[in-house]
């Protein structure tokens, strides 16, 4: 594959396939890039567009502006390098990947319906490609021009398994493919690690994780990252986990197999609809709600991971923002 050169202003400069993007490339080769979403809604990977012509992957992406475009201004996950480039950004030391992302295949080895519509997949690639509790990757699946995003659900161990918990979406082309065309034993095209909602050992504090539909997978690895974690030996995990109906339910059997399940790891599922033919005694509502008032007043005592549909995230984001917590004590994906 050709490669091009992106020279970031007043900074160092780096390659970049034709076929890859200039952020991919970026964390690639070790520099903190600002991103959060990889596919052209959050708009966190802005830079602008010094020299050079690029291709722009998604043209409509809902993460760049007229203004944006109209200040040369191009979205760096949907860039792709035709000729060298020079760009401004502003990088961050926070942002530089622990683990560089790597283009690799994986194998599909077992897959587990946990409702009517939620399926765990376990992907099985050659050891050595590691990633931290909480990352996602990219999917490139077969007969799809863009790849699809997906949270890793279990956490590195080394063995090269990677496990995902994908909701079906009605119509949704991406699903329905790795639903319905992608039997055991295939292989697929991953991208990984990607994504700075990830378990931070070295905050203080005890952990509020929220979940919301498809955001299952995310809040369980770092659930299961933090059990495993010495450095946060003795302080408290609470999953809370929303779902439309009881039967949209999951990953209380997946906590339960976790040691300290009751005592220092707990879940607390909220349905925001019971209907007759489900009966349901736990908490009702959203998520969000629930979980404040969970919390009453200890706002600044945990630290707060969530993920999940963008309602969901921005509704728990507006609330964190309204009750002034630390914007260090947050890490989020919103799933677009
Ligand atoms: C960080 C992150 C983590 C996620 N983790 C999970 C997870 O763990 N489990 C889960 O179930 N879902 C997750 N999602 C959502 C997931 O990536 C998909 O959006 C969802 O599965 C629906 O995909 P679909 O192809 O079925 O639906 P579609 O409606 O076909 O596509 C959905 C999304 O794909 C993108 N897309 C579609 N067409 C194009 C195009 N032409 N160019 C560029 N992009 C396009 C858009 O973002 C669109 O909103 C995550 C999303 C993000 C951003
Ligand atoms: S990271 Fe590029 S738009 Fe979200």
């Amino acid at each position: 594959m050709e490669e091009r050169e992106v020279r970031i202003e007043g900074g160092e400069a780096y390659r970049c396939a034709t076929d890859d993007t200039l952020l991919r490339a970026g964390l690639r080769a070790g520099l903190g890039f600002p991103y959060e979403c990889n596919s052209g809604s959050c708009g966190t990977c802005k830079v602008e567009l010094l020299e050079g012509q690029v291709i722009t992957l998604r043209p409509d992406a809902p993460g760049l502006t007229d203004r944006d475009r109209a200040k040369n201004r191009i979205l760096s996950c949907q860039a792709r390098p035709e000729t060298d480039c020079r760009i401004k950004v502003r990088l961050r030391e926070e942002n530089v990947p622990a683990y560089r992302p790597a283009r690799f295949r994986a194998r599909l080895e077992g897959e587990r319906d946990l409702t009517h519509d939620i399926r765990e997949f376990t992907f099985r690639a050659e050891p050595g490609h590691g990633f931290l509790p909480g990352q996602y990757a990219l999917f490139y699946l077969p007969g799809l021009a863009v790849p699809r995003t997906y949270s890793m659900a279990n956490v590195d161990d080394g063995s090269g398994r990677w496990q995902f918990i994908v909701r079906r979406v009605p119509g949704g082309t991406g699903t329905n493919t790795l639903f319905d065309k992608v039997p055991p034993g295939t292989e697929v095209a991953i991208d990984a690690p990607y994504g700075l909602a990830y378990l931070r050992p070295d905050a203080p504090r005890d952990i509020v994780c929220i979940g919301g539909g498809s955001g299952l997978a995310p809040v369980l690895s770092i659930a299961r990252g933090a059990v495993r974690e010495r450095k946060l030996d003795g302080r408290e995990i609470h999953v809370f986990y929303g779902a439309r109906t009881p039967r949209d339910l999951c990953g209380e059997a997946e906590l339960r197999a976790l040691p300290g399940y009751g005592e220092r790891l707990f879940f607390h599922p909220v349905v925001s609809d019971a209907p007759a033919d489900q009966p349901w005694s736990g908490a009702k509502g959203f998520v969000h709600d629930h979980a404040r008032e969970w919390i009453g007043e200890r706002w600044n005592a945990f630290e707060y991971y969530f993920a999940g549909p963008p309602p969901m995230a921005e509704a728990v984001q507006r609330m964190l923002i309204e009750k002034r917590v630390p914007y260090p004590q947050v890490h989020f994906d919103s799933f677009y």
